[in-house]
């Protein structure tokens, strides 16, 4: 008799405690609903350099146009992104990357002393010397241009913010390589439709020191008034 009770207590506990469990499980379930994540992982957003990457060059810059509106202080800040690697001062030690005095017009691998990679050994055989062309594509993309070049910069997408940079290259021990004349067939108006596509680009590679300086004065410009040639830098260039 008294056994039979003892059962029944322990049953009626266990029971009780099931019940206990069942509706706090309920309950917290209720409070804290759970999700299945829509896509597992997670999504790293990198569609810039695929685009961009796809994103031919513009024209090339009218530099007879281009570098006498430069500004070379902008250029200057810009050149930011490139002292992790290069010195620019004349006699310059070298880095990760080559001193870059007097590397606008110079020869390809224009420093005796440093270890270039094949590629860009490669490089000079098909291209002996940094044209403003040739820097200005290089710069956009070191690795679509030279292709293994051991550069590891991912490139400067903003044109108004390569000019700029490479006027400020050009100031350091490269004055002396001529600026062109002006050339018509290269001045913007000739391709009215670039504007849209690379600004969305420019504008998310163009962070940090040299993003305020070319804001007003790039690109709206070009959709604004692609008849308006030299009024894409910022000052007004003396016809
Ligand atoms: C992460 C380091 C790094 C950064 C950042 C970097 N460079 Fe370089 N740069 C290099 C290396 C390394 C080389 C040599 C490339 C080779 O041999 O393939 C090089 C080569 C060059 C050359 C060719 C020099 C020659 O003698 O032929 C130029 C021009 C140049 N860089 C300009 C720039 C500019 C302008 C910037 C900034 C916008 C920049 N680099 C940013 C590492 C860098």
């Amino acid at each position: 008799m008294s056994g039979d009770l003892k059962w029944n207590k322990i049953f009626g506990a266990a029971l009780g405690t099931a019940f206990v469990i069942l509706v706090v499980k309920t309950g917290a379930e209720m409070i804290y609903e759970t999700h299945e994540p829509e896509k597992m992982g997670y999504f790293v957003n990198a569609p810039e350099e695929a685009e961009a990457g796809a994103e031919a060059p513009a024209l090339p810059a009218d530099w007879g146009t281009v570098l006498p509106a430069a500004d070379i202080a902008a250029g200057e800040a810009a050149f930011a992104r490139c002292k992790a690697c290069h010195t620019i001062n004349q006699g310059g030690a070298d880095g990760i990357g080559p001193n870059l005095f007097g590397v606008v017009g110079g020869p390809v691998t224009h420093r005796a002393g440093f270890a270039y990679s094949d590629a860009m050994i490669a490089h000079k055989a098909e291209a002996p010397n940094w044209t403003y062309d040739a820097l200005d594509e290089f710069i956009t993309s070191p690795a679509r241009d030279v292709p293994g070049t051991k550069m590891s910069f991912a490139g400067l997408r903003d044109e108004t913010t390569r000019h700029n940079l490479i006027a400020y290259l050009r100031s350091q021990g490269s004055a002396g390589y001529a600026i062109p004349a002006p050339d018509p067939a290269r001045q913007p108006g000739a391709a009215p439709a670039e504007g849209a596509a690379p600004a969305g680009a420019d504008a998310a590679v163009t962070e940090g020191a040299a993003a305020p300086a070319e804001g007003p004065a790039g690109a709206p410009t070009t959709q604004t008034t692609p008849a308006a040639p030299p009024a894409a830098t910022s000052a007004p260039a003396p016809k």
